[in-house]
């Protein structure tokens, strides 16, 4: 008998060109084939190392496989893996208990990626507006702020400011009015009667981990409040851990009346999302008005729910706000050797190259060659967002290989 050959057995560069012809080009990624992982490092084809300095995203912020999220995934597969919500399951209700308490909320609405959940929102948001607020039929508006991102659904784009993202995908959805970020005087100024809900990033993670001024989370807050509208927090890529703490809009004492969740919250295994919200704003759903086949499945529930366990503990949030200090220290050094500045908070940075050194695609690739993976954006900027495990020796590999490919720059 002949035993087919692995896929697997295949170098980097012939994966890659085989991707060509049959994949959508819709991603330009760093030419490296991963193929296994586990905590803050992934090894390639070939066998080689790299840490993982952007962690997925922040879906991977409990590390590569972490043994507790690949047991609790294991447990659930050899129990049961989807319902479909036209039945109950067995792991459903303990999720949503364990998240709302975590937040400080009501009431959760499981579904997969973090663009499903934004989307329900809005839906929410708009329902809650005309039966609870009594807005006219169809004039329901939401505020959201310029350079967001919230996914890349066509209802989302149409509220992006960013001309890749939108160029040829119209017509878009209306509804939607866009004000600078860190801006309260803007945001009072587009708020009205047919305002449903302010929609923004506490930290917007794409733009280049932009953190707005001290102040601003607590004036959207009480100004949400004051005119009578919702706020929507989107914690998909901030949340969980990444800033030290486990929502980002707590560095602000700030509760929201809905928080989306993404990303980290499936632990790196399976596509989880959430919205969990005040009950007062989410009983607006009633059967049939909004729902998915995959959202609240019991395998989603179980690893779920195992993170949620994992973030009860502060452990992850304590490490990303010491280990934070250490990113920032690092970074600090940087400043003038090829960083023109940087912004942080935990282990969530956007670092601003000197472009007489290169783009940020350029250091990204030196940096892989250096055995380190990030990510950049907006052309100048890498993104560092490592595992919430990764040690403070490892983190000092990277910032040391970081420096290494600045000072070779020069
Ligand atoms: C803040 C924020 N919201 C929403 C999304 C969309 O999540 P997904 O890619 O899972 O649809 C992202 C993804 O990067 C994000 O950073």
């Amino acid at each position: 008998m002949t035993v087919a050959p692995s896929r697997s057995l295949r170098s980097s560069a012939e994966l890659i060109r085989a991707e060509e012809p049959v994949l959508a080009h819709n991603y330009h990624p760093l030419p490296v084939v991963v193929a296994r992982a586990e905590g803050a490092w992934v090894e390639d084809v070939e066998g080689r190392r790299y840490l993982d300095m952007l962690a997925g995203y922040s879906a991977l912020n409990f590390g590569h496989r972490h043994p507790a999220l690949i047991e609790a995934a294991h447990r659930q597969l050899d129990q049961l893996t989807l319902t479909s919500r036209a039945f109950h399951n067995d792991r459903l209700a303990q999720f949503a208990e364990s998240l709302a308490e975590l937040t400080g909320l009501d009431m959760v609405l499981p579904m997969n990626t973090g663009a499903e959940a934004v989307e329900s929102a809005i839906k929410v948001a708009r329902k809650w507006a005309y039966e609870v607020k009594g807005v006219a039929p169809d004039q329901a508006t939401i505020v959201v702020a310029a350079d967001n991102f919230h996914g890349r659904t066509t209802t989302i784009v149409s509220f992006s400011t960013d001309e890749t993202a939108r160029a040829g995908f119209g017509p878009f959805t209306p509804g939607f009015r866009v004000v600078p970020y860190n801006d309260l005087a803007a945001l009072e100024a587009a708020i009205d009667e047919t305002t449903a809900a302010v929609l923004i990033e506490p930290i917007q993670g794409e733009a280049g981990v932009v953190i707005p001024d001290d102040g601003y989370l607590r004036g959207v807050r009480e100004l949400t409040r004051r005119t009578g509208c919702l706020f929507i927090a989107d914690e998909i890529q901030s949340g969980l851990g990444r800033t030290g703490r486990t929502l980002a809009v707590e560095h602000e004492d700030v509760v929201p009346d809905m928080i989306l969740l993404g990303k980290a919250l499936g632990g790196g295994i399976v596509p989880v999302s959430a919205v969990v919200a005040r009950r007062d704003v989410l009983q607006v759903l009633r059967p049939g008005e909004h729902g998915s086949t995959f959202g609240g499945n019991p395998l989603s529930a179980a690893v779920g729910s195992a993170v949620v366990e994992l973030l009860e503990t502060g452990e992850y949030q304590r490490r990303a706000a010491e280990l934070g200090i250490v990113l920032r220290g690092g970074l600090t050094a940087l400043v003038g050797k090829g960083v023109q500045g940087f912004r942080a908070r935990g282990l969530w940075a956007g670092v601003d190259i000197d472009p007489a050194i290169g783009t940020g695609r350029d250091i990204s690739e030196r940096l892989m060659r250096e055995g380190v993976l990030v990510k950049d954006t907006h052309g100048s900027t890498i993104r560092l967002a490592p595992p919430l495990t990764i040690t403070g020796e490892e983190l000092r590999t990277a910032l040391g290989s970081l420096e290494k490919v600045l000072t070779e720059g020069a």
